[in-house]
This record gives structure tokens, C-alpha cells and sequence, in this order.
């Protein structure tokens, strides 16, 4: 089947300044694609750019086989969702859902029974007639993923439509998106730099940075095998711990870690391509690390001294010193740890991750 999206070498500068590089990307039918990175990293010029709102510098855009590269943003079979909502306060919830469907002139039954779906779907009926001053942030924002809704559109595109909710309503909301796309089942690109918003959405993460896609892949992926050091770090709160040293291959095949805290064997961590030897960077997550008398299962042992508990409940973090070196662990929250006391830590090379000091890729 063909791709719901696909964009073809796509340039974008403002001015001298390139901000989308040369990117390639294509979306499934039905597929829910978040782009992920930090503010400022090209995720809104790329939305733009397939919705139209932007003239590309180069390259071609396709939805739904169609080169939309040109086409008008009305004509591109989108419906876009941002992060202000941008509903007419002087029109009621009913008059910004039909808003579009009348100038586009579809019938007075066409477009009542278009609002009523859409309605029911995101259970607002109750607000049709109230104006958006009279609305809370969450009901502002299902007006206005509804206004995308009646257009009964093939790709959904949203721009950080929960960024200006309260934490709870945005997991709230972030469920009923979800379950917007389970049932209806249609193509959505959803931009944000919220890491557990792209973890818990998305069917494939494009990580970005600097107008470029580093990795795209499931969240499974991207969490368990980051492509590089940069993915690696960005995604998992608190990131992940790097410590760095050298690589040498034994003459039995056995890959050797040698760094300021000792020398490890990295029996059990699967290279991508056999390593020669060179300058590495050894990556754990805090939730893969043991502790305390645990630690000693494990094949890679540190002793390391606790600077600081931050106790979440569920879970309790941990900073630990291992000699000038800084580790989060992520504990039970039933742990009693206090600053100051020893504590050995271990982790087994399979839970690691290994990059080049130079290229940072994933070795
Ligand atoms: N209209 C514009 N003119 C000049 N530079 C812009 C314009 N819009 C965005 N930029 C720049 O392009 C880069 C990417 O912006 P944007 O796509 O909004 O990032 P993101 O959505 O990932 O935070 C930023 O460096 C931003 O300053
Ligand atoms: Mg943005």
C-alpha cells in the first residue's frame, strides 16, 4: 500500500538560515507518527510545510498519492489542530464547528449531522451552544480537535495540542486522543517535545534535531536500542548514565570496557558490528541499575556514595557519586536510602548501551 505521507528530500531556510535539511519521511495509512525533539528543532516548519502553511525551499510532498507540494492548505485532505486552539471567541462551540463545512458549502443537513457526530465522538454536545470564553482549556482544545473531526479528513495533524493543559487534564486528554485514533482509525502526525506524550501515542517516534530525523522507530526501539548517544540521552527521565573509556577486543572475541572506575568484560551486550577497539561510551538506564545487595548478581559492580534522594512515591531517584562521576538510579519506592551512605551498584552489559566517543552512533 502506498504511504498516507510521504515527503521527498525536503528543504526549508528562512532566509540564510535552513531549518528543515534534506528529509525524507513516509507515513502509514493509519498510522499514528509523533516527531519528537526539543523546541526550536524544525517540528512545526515540517508540520507546516505538509499542511501547507509554508512554501517549501525544495523537495516534493505527497498525501495520499497526490503531490500536494503547491496545493492550496484547504485542498490537501488535512485537518490541523494547534497548540492555541485558535477558535472564533465571538462564535459558539456549534458555530466553530460548522464554521468551515458552511464555506465549503455543504448542505444545512450535511453539516448539522457532521457537528452531531463530531460531537458525540468527543462528548461535547452539552457545549454546543456555549462561546470558548465559557469553556476550560480541555473542552477549548475538543472544540478544536473537533473542528478538525467534521472535515472527516484522511490525516490529522496536531502541533502540541496539550501543551497549555494542567498535568492531569493532559493525560487525560492524551487518552482520548489516543482513542480518537483506535477508532477512527485515520493517518496523524502529532509534534511535541513531551517524551512520555510520544512513548505512550505514538506507533513510530521521529526523533529530530537540527531540521533532521536522527531515528525513526516504535517507542520500543528507540527506548531499548537508540541509534545514537543524542536519542539515547533525550529519551527516559532521569536520562540515561554515560561513563566514558575504551573499547579493546581480547584475542577470545571478548569486548573490554577500561575506564577511571575499572575494567569491565561486555559479555552479553550484542555490537551491532564487531568493534575494533577505540574510545566508547558505556550508556545504563537509572531503572536498570541494582542496588544495594543486589548489585552483586550483576556482572558490572561500582561502588558509589548517595548525594541525593528524590522520593516519587512509586519509585525513589537517586543520585549517586561513583568517584568524580554522577549516576541516577532509579530505586523502589519503598527504599530507605539517605545522603552520604554507601551504596554499591550493578548492572549487566545486555541493559547497556554502546556508542563511539567520535560519531556517537550505536556500536
Ligand atoms: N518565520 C520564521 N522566520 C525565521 N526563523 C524561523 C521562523 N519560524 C521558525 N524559525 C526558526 O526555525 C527553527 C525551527 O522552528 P520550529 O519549527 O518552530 O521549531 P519547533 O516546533 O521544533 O520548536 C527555529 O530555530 C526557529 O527560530
Ligand atoms: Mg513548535
Amino acid at each position: 500500500m502506498d504511504p498516507s505521507i510521504s515527503i521527498k528530500d525536503l528543504h526549508l531556510s528562512f532566509g540564510a538560515v535552513e531549518v528543515i535539511n534534506a528529509l525524507n519521511l513516509d507515513v502509514g495509512q493509519g498510522e499514528f507518527l509523533v516527531l519528537l525533539g526539543s523546541s526550536g528543532c524544525g517540528k512545526s516548519t515540517l508540520l507546516n510545510c505538509i499542511a501547507g502553511l509554508l512554501d517549501v525551499s525544495d523537495g516534493q510532498i505527497f498525501i495520499q498519492g497526490n503531490n500536494v507540494t503547491w496545493e492550496e492548505p484547504s485542498r490537501r485532505g488535512i485537518g490541523m489542530v494547534f497548540q492555541s486552539y485558535a477558535l472564533y471567541p465571538q462564535m459558539t462551540v456549534e458555530g466553530n464547528l460548522s464554521f468551515g463545512l458552511k464555506n465549503a458549502g455543504f448542505s444545512k443537513t450535511e453539516v448539522a449531522e457532521r457537528v452531531a457526530k463530531a460531537a458525540r465522538i468527543l462528548q461535547i454536545e452539552p457545549l454546543l451552544k456555549r462561546k470558548p470564553a465559557a469553556l476550560s482549556g480541555g473542552q477549548r482544545q475538543r472544540v478544536a480537535i473537533g473542528r478538525a473531526l467534521v472535515r472527516d479528513v484522511d490525516v490529522f495533524l496536531f502541533d502540541e495540542p496539550l501543551s497549555n493543559l494542567d498535568a492531569k487534564l493532559r493525560t487525560d486528554l492524551r487518552a482520548e486522543i489516543k482513542e480518537l485514533h483506535q477508532t477512527l482509525r485515520n493517518t496523524m502526525i502529532y509534534v511535541t517535545h513531551d517524551q512520555i506524550e510520544a512513548m505512550t501515542l505514538a506507533d513510530r517516534i521521529a526523533i529530530m534535531r537540527g531540521g533532521q530525523i536522527l531515528q525513526l522507530a516504535s517507542p520500543k526501539e528507540i527506548y531499548n536500542r537508540p541509534n545514537c548517544k543524542y536519542v539515547a540521552d533525550f529519551i527516559g527521565s532521569p536520562s540515561m548514565n554515560f561513563l566514558a573509556g575504551a573499547l579493546s577486543t581480547e584475542a577470545d572475541g571478548t569486548v573490554r570496557f577500561t575506564c577511571p572506575s575499572g575494567v569491565f568484560s561486555l559479555d552479553g551486550y550484542a555490537f551491532d558490528a564487531p568493534v575494533r577497539g577505540g574510545e566508547g561510551w558505556l550508556g545504563i538506564r537509572p531503572e536498570h541499575i541494582a542496588s544495594g545487595a543486589e548489585a552483586a548478581s550483576r556482572a558490572i559492580q561500582l561502588d558509589a556514595t548517595v548525594r541525593l534522594v528524590e522520593p516519587l512515591g512509586s519509585d525513589t531517584l537517586v543520585r549517586v557519586m561513583v568517584a568524580d562521576q554522577s549516576f541516577w538510579v532509579r530505586m523502589d519506592g519503598r527504599t530507605e536510602v539517605r545522603e552520604g551512605d554507601p551504596l554499591p551498584i550493578g548492572f549487566n552489559p545486555g541493559r547497556c548501551n554502546v556508542f563511539d566517543k567520535t560519531t556517537e552512533a550505536r556500536l
